[in-house]
């Protein structure tokens, strides 16, 4: 219809200037030019109502969203699946439905204004300058843009008939993955402040017979417990208000089947996820239609936000895919959106490293550490991680009750700083990485007693503390400066430190800041602030491997991890435990971005324990020291097995064949994208009395006409393996007959290398 537009618009301009040309009786030249205005008056504005009819599709590889404008100019969805092959024949989605009345118009509203006819869960919710609560936003225009090979941007702008208040929604595709980011951007020229109550990123519309959500909850130690149940008329709110480590007790990651649940490998399933660090919400809706309307973005619990004319506010992206070929499609499509376009460094390579937050707690000093550099080498990993406790001097961080904020060497502990522990780590063959929780203080500390109006607290109630301690008032920039210059003066310092792991272990209390004037833009404020400082940090430090930790998984979402290598999914490493998180953390994230480490934690093998940690990037916290010979000699052969494999489980593709809840075997496997090697992971998760595998496991993602060797790896000195690596089998073959680990009570853990053999 542009198109239209364009060719009329020249059409009349070359008229006109040959009639300038031609025509020399002035008063003739003035008539023709007045008629020809006319009715290119009348003919463009006709043009544009036809435009305003029109469809709207947004199409990936498999899929396609929908969005349809009619003559009133609302814009709705009309469809959201399989992609046609006939573009054409979108229009005629509607017409093939016999669902009850919609008495407002707006139930498949693409961003549902409220105050006006709506009668549902709105999208946004504004007051208008006058005071006025009402809001209607039609169709004006719509591009788009192609922002690189296979990524195109679509804007849609929507305008009050009214007001003089705009909405524009983003919806930037990636074709190849099948993945979507939406977003809005809210702007008005009122004369005065306009104030929105609430501002979705993305409002969602599917329809099915029945909806399945997948959800998660959990606490410190118990992250990623999944839920799932079928979605009954009325809301369904997923949500956070903790301020910071927001995903503590729930993640906003969640999962919607159509119809019924889905598998691994079949069923249409939807994975959605908001971007956003900080207070979430997304709501889900079955309209009296039995439609499902999703409305996602940030929190706008306690966040009445004030616009002024001519601001924009821009929201967090509402991040989803789509795959009607089950739960592990649509994994695999997001693993691969993360690693080409979010992640920090998702291409890229990742360190493996010896931590000693379990093994020394607080309590080292330079002799300890000195120790620790020479295990980290024995080990055979790239680098040592000096977690919490080294600094504070005043108020020596000796315990959690005292320190944060004094980011300077505890002249006990460390006399000679962290850069000849840098030194000292390299002498020894290794590189060196630091903790922080840059964002937190201790009350007991000296930043604390110097800046009290930096805290966040409120002024007239008794403080409340998490883990003994308060979080900064990241929305003031004078903290943000702070925040940026401890990370900052730790490289100016130590231009060779190699890996920062970063912490934040409280939740908001008593939100108030002293520097906000308005206090209801304190939760978004601070988010933004800390994304002010991550983009300083990554401007300045764009490579440096970062850890983004939240006392466990308490902060894991896309808005953070494109400043971040990787994330620490739970301070619980018992590998049983591990087993089941991973395996959930594994439908949205990539097993590159999963920290899994050695611990003591659980009763399970050593063996075991490295298994199960190598499904990701691999880490240690143990004491080497006190390691059998023949467990340090099964350790040091693990990390270079690990080495042989990981760019396979970093890059390849996964596919979780045998799901830990109702198998006693948990497999999963991953392959290289040519399908010519793999390996799979297999754990006995059920300890009772012969359980095992009696049956082989399927294997997925090869190739059915190749021929591949399986060969059991990663085995503890002096154990002999039954399986025969002598043998090959077809593709075919393992895929549908499969292949048996033999896991039992004897053999708790199998990993297995398959390889073409030709
Ligand atoms: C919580 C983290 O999850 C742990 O790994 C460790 O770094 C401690 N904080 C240190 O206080």
């Amino acid at each position: 219809m542009k198109v239209i537009n364009f060719f009329l618009s020249l059409f009349r301009q070359a008229f006109l200037d040959n009639l300038k040309m031609n025509i020399t009786n002035k008063t003739t030249k003035r008539l023709l030019i007045g008629l020809i205005m006319m009715l290119s008056g009348i003919l463009l504005p006709a043009i544009t109502v036809l435009a305003q009819t029109a469809t709207i599709p947004v199409e990936t590889a498999n899929n396609a969203l929908v969005m349809q404008v009619n003559a009133n100019k609302d814009l709705s969805i009309e469809y959201f699946g399989l992609k046609l092959a006939n573009a054409g024949e979108y229009s005629q989605i509607p017409g093939t439905y016999r669902q009850a009345a919609d008495y407002t118009g707006l139930y498949n509203s693409a961003y549902t204004p409220s105050g006006s006819r709506n009668l549902l869960e709105p999208a946004i919710t504004v007051t208008h300058a006058d005071g006025n609560n009402s809001l209607d936003l039609r169709y004006v225009s719509h591009k788009v843009s192609e922002v690189s090979d296979g990524v195109s941007l679509l804007s849609i702008l929507l305008r009050d008939p009214v007001y003089n208040f705009e909405v524009t929604l983003y919806y930037k595709s990636y074709f190849k993955e099948d993945v979507i980011e939406q977003w809005s951007s809210v702007r008005h020229h009122e004369k005065g402040n306009v104030i929105l109550y609430k501002y979705a990123s993305a409002n969602l519309y599917l329809k099915a017979d029945s909806y399945w959500l997948r959800q998660y909850h959990g606490d410190w130690a118990k992250e990623m417990q999944p839920e799932e149940t079928r979605v009954t008329h009325g809301i369904k709110t997923l949500d956070s208000k903790l301020g910071t480590r927001t995903n503590l007790f729930q993640p906003s990651v969640f999962m919607i089947s159509l119809d019924k649940p889905a598998t691994e490998d079949e069923g249409s399933v939807l994975y959605g996820s908001v971007e956003w660090s900080g207070n979430f919400r997304v709501d889900l809706e079955t309209d009296p239609q039995d439609n499902l309307r999703i409305i996602a973005g940030m929190n706008n619990y306690a966040s009445p936000y004030t616009l002024k004319p001519g601001e924009d506010f821009v929201t967090p992206a509402f991040l989803y895919t789509f795959s009607d070929k089950g739960k592990g499609d649509a994994s695999r499509k997001l693993h691969s959106w993360a690693r080409n376009y979010k992640l920090a460094d998702g291409k890229g390579s990742r360190l493996t490293l010896l931590n000693n937050w379990e093994s020394t707690y607080f309590d080292f000093n330079e002799t300890k550490l000195a120790e620790l550099l020479r295990d980290t080498k024995k080990l055979g990993v790239d680098l040592f991680l000096l977690d919490d406790g080294w600094f504070g001097n005043k108020y020596p961080r000796n315990d959690d009750h005292a320190g944060l904020g004094d980011w300077q060497e505890n002249r006990q502990k460390l006399p000679n700083g962290i850069s000849s522990l840098v030194k000292e780590a390299q002498a020894a063959g290794v590189k060196f990485g630091i903790w922080i929780e840059p964002e937190m203080v201790n009350p007991k500390s000296e930043l604390y007693e110097k800046h009290p109006d930096w805290v966040i607290k409120q002024p007239k109630r008794d403080e409340y503390y998490f883990r003994n301690q308060l979080v900064l008032d990241l929305s003031n920039p004078r903290v943000q400066d702070f925040v940026f210059n401890i990370v900052d003066n730790l490289f100016t310092k130590t231009p060779d430190l190699a890996y920062i792991k970063w912490d934040c272990n409280a939740v908001i209390y008593n939100a108030y800041s002293s520097w906000q004037k308005n206090q209801s833009h304190f939760y978004i404020s601070y988010v933004e602030g800390l994304y002010n400082v991550l983009k300083r940090i990554r401007a300045k430090y764009p490579t440096v491997p970062m850890m983004l930790c939240s006392g466990g998984g308490g902060r894991v979402d896309y808005g953070a991890l494109q400043y971040f290598t990787e994330f620490w999914p739970s301070d619980n490493t018992d590998p049983l435990e591990r087993i089941f998180m991973q395996w959930e953390y594994s439908y949205f994230y990539p097993a590159i971005t999963s920290s899994n480490h050695v611990t003591d934690w659980g009763k399970q093998p050593l063996k075991f324990r490295v298994d199960a940690a190598m499904m990701g990037k691999l880490g240690f916290d143990i004491v080497v020291s006190k390691l059998s010979a023949k467990d340090l000699e099964f350790v040091q052969n693990a990390v270079k097995t690990y080495d042989s494999v990981r760019e396979i489980i970093w890059q390849g593709d996964q596919y979780r064949l045998s799901d830990p809840t109702n198998s006693s075997v948990a497999s999963i496997l991953y392959t290289d994208g040519d399908k010519k090697t793999g390996v799979v992971f297999n754990y006995l998760v059920n300890n009772r009395y012969d359980h095992g595998n009696k049956t082989p496991v399927r294997f997925r993602g090869l190739d059915p006409a190749k021929r591949y060797r399986v060969k059991e790896i990663n085995m503890y000195p002096g154990e002999t393996s039954p399986v025969n690596a002598d043998l090959t089998y077809s593709g075919d073959f393992l895929m549908k007959i499969g292949f048996n680990p033999m896991v039992n009570s004897g053999r708790t853990s199998v990993v297995l290398k398959f390889e073409a053999a030709d």
